[in-house]
């Protein structure tokens, strides 16, 4: 199957990420958001990406122009009626996906491919809440997109070869590598990175060390580079605690139980990055 038309669901960290790399790779995208700022904001951060590789001399104004010419701002999402295919990246949460997908089912063309950028939550039960499971698929890029090699793609009990093949296919054409994963809680990435998130907080919580010492200790003894706490930041709390309740539903083992600091951090509005503080303070 040919893909020409994206459209992109969320304009967050990774909905713009993704919306940039994909017109980037010539592809006409819609990014889509609830709120005219919020769309705003993801552009913005597209443009001061481009900008960037433009003064390092990667990119020319001219490419810069048409990259951000290929780009669509959508507050309706009645545009998925004229896209080949949706890469969803809402929040993640079970409920506002599978009403988001049924939505989406009933507006995009009998052909198009609804693809979500869940990081845990079961592609088969996204899947069901459409009449076209077959071509429902997990596309799973990292945090930042336009850095990171990777794609997890995960396909639901139903996802056609066809379907697969496109997706993989549309992985290679963005430079990115794409790598098949089955349908299971965190998938691979996040069944492996988030317990180590989560056990580093609970380290913090049981005064084992400082926040500093514990990143510390990962960066200059394990080569990470970011410390599992600053990396909890950059990826948002709020995404870490939903990571951690679907693996520790998903398995029923205690060994996935959230911390209850990370719990309280989220309670208080303390996001990471995004919202300017969790474990650290950011301007
Ligand atoms: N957006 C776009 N580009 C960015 C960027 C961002 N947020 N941050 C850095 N870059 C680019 C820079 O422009 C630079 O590009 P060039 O090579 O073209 O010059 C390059 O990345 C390196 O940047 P810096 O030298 O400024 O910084 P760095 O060397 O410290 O690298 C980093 C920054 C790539 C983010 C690095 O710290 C890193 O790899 N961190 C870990 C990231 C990680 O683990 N991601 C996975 C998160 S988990 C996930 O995504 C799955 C999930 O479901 C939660
Ligand atoms: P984010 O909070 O930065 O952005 C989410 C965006 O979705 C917000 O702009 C919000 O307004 C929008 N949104 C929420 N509900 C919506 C709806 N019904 N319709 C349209 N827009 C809606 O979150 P993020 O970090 O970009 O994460 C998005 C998805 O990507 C999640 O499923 C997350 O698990 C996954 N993911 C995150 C990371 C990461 O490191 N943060 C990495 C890989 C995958």
């Amino acid at each position: 199957m040919d893909v020409k038309k994206v459209m992109v669901i969320g304009a967050g960290q990774m909905g713009s990420g993704i919306a940039q790399v994909c017109a980037m790779a010539g592809y006409d995208v819609f990014l889509h958001d609830l709120k005219q700022e919020y769309v705003d904001r993801g552009l913005a951060t597209i443009s001061k990406n481009l900008t960037r590789q433009v003064e390092k001399g990667k990119l020319t104004e001219d490419e810069k122009a048409s990259i951000l010419h290929r780009l669509t701002p959508s507050l309706d999402l009645q545009h998925a009626s004229e896209v080949d295919l949706v890469i969803e990246a809402v929040v993640e949460n079970m409920e506002v996906k599978t009403k988001l997908f049924a939505q989406l089912d009933e507006m995009a063309p009998a052909h198009a491919i609804l693809a979500t950028n869940t990081s845990s939550l079961p592609i088969t039960e996204i899947a069901a809440a459409t009449k076209r499971p077959e071509k429902v698929i997990g596309m799973h890029f990292m945090n930042p997109v336009p850095v990171m090699k990777l794609v997890e793609i995960i396909r639901g009990l139903a996802t056609a070869e066809e379907v697969y093949q496109t997706i993989e296919d549309m992985t290679h054409k963005l430079n990115k590598v794409p790598v098949e994963v089955n349908d299971f809680p965190g998938f691979i990435s996040n069944r492996i990175l988030m317990p180590m998130i989560n056990e580093a907080i609970y380290a913090l919580y049981e005064g084992v060390a400082t926040k500093e010492a514990i990143d510390e200790v990962m960066k200059l003894g394990m080569n990470h580079p970011m410390g599992p706490l600053t990396l909890a930041d950059f990826i948002g709390l709020d995404t870490c605690l939903y990571i951690m309740e679907t693996l520790h539903e998903g398995f029923g083992d205690d060994k996935y139980r959230p911390c209850p600091l990370l719990r309280k951090y989220v309670k208080a509005g303390w996001l990471g990055r995004k919202t300017g503080k969790g474990f650290y303070t950011y301007e």
